[in-house]
């Protein structure tokens, strides 16, 4: 039985022998005392590389997107995002349950809105109306294939902020995608917002773990939250020192994992049975439509599981294939064997 492949996520990731001997020796202490100086270290050093005042360590990109609700809103306001971002998509409606806040959606392009977009959605400050209170901008994308939100874009959304009294937070859960790819650093890329969150457990490799970083009274807010979701750890430097690795050892690698999308991205267009927005193609997300051939999403990634390759099904017609730490050359080759075999 060929090995098989594995490119529903980034997520699937086994941390490597060096990492786990990294968590192995770790320090550690009680994380809800602030003992732990691992996590301590892990907090300092991505709040420096955010180019942030301070950063708190939680169990994941959803919490971490959760708090970040919470501390910008009350409920019954209105937060603007793009139609396809995953704290509306794919977090379980938790901004309804856990923020009580009206996500209103804006359609991008790519992922990519402007500032003239969001400002014809603003409320005009009469009591009729939710209030305005936050811009959410995620990067990259993930829906959208793994697209990048261009930072001019972002400064303007930073100047309408400020007009307006709006907060900015920026979902980077893949944010180091975003660097790698435009060799422009993640704290300036996190410097129009008000608050950041990034994610150690995709690209990075990573087994688990999310920070969210701001000002020094955002990040004491969002320890309360953390507390109140249930998301304090004890001896947390055990899967905090994997996240050290991994931004010490798996950053720069990240451009292999924007190379092989490409390639596979580039196959997938020659196939008859399916239809792909190459341009999409920026980080280490391929999206493709299998409307062309008539199926489905679900039965493509049934077709491709029954021959060594996973993928996720992604809307009706629409498959995702994500290239990480796990995935080689010669794996992306033998995905596109099975593609072409199974559907040219
Ligand atoms: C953009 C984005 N934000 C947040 C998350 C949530 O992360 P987690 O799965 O760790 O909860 C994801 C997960 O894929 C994501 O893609």
């Amino acid at each position: 039985m060929p090995e098989i492949i594995d490119l529903r996520s980034d997520t699937v990731t086994r941390p490597t022998p060096d990492m786990r001997r990294v968590m192995f020796e770790a320090e550690v202490g009680d994380d809800v005392f602030g003992d732990d100086p691992t996590v301590n270290r892990l907090q300092e050093r991505v709040a420096d590389l955010l180019g942030k005042e301070a950063a708190l360590y939680a169990p994941s990109g959803t919490m971490v997107n959760q708090i970040a609700l919470v501390c910008h809103t009350s409920p019954g306001d209105e937060v603007y995002c793009e139609a396809g971002c995953h704290v509306l998509n794919f977090e379980s409606g938790a901004p309804a349950m856990l923020a009580g806040v009206l996500l209103a959606t804006i359609q991008g392009v790519r992922g990519v809105f402007n500032a003239e977009q969001v400002e014809e959605k603003l409320r005009p400050p009469d009591h009729h109306f939710p209030p305005s209170r936050l811009i959410w901008v995620e990067n990259t994308h993930n829906r959208a294939g793994g697209t990048i939100f261009p930072l001019e874009e972002c400064h303007r959304l930073r100047r309408l902020a400020d007009e307006r009294g709006l907060g900015l937070h920026l979902d980077g859960a893949r944010l180091w995608n975003a660097a790698a790819a435009t060799g422009i650093p993640e704290r300036e890329l996190a410097a129009p917002f008000d608050s950041v969150n990034v994610c150690l457990s995709k690209g990075l490799g990573a087994p688990v773990g999310s920070l969210i970083a701001g000002s020094v009274d955002f990040i004491n807010r969002a320890h309360r939250f953390r507390k109140r979701f249930g998301g304090g750890m004890r001896q947390a430097g055990i899967i905090a020192a994997a996240g050290l690795y991994a931004l010490d050892h798996h950053r720069e690698r990240l451009i292999e994992d924007h190379r092989r999308p490409r390639t596979l991205a580039e196959a997938v267009a020659e196939l008859p049975a399916f239809s792909i927005d190459l341009e999409a193609v920026a980080t280490n997300i391929v999206i493709f439509d299998s409307a062309p051939g008539g199926l489905t999403g679900e039965e493509i990634v049934e077709r491709l599981k029954a021959d060594g390759v996973l993928a996720t099904y992604f809307g009706r017609t629409m498959v995702r294939l994500v290239t990480h730490l796990d995935v080689d050359d010669a794996g992306i080759e033998r995905a596109i064997d099975v593609l072409r075999r199974n559907f040219g």
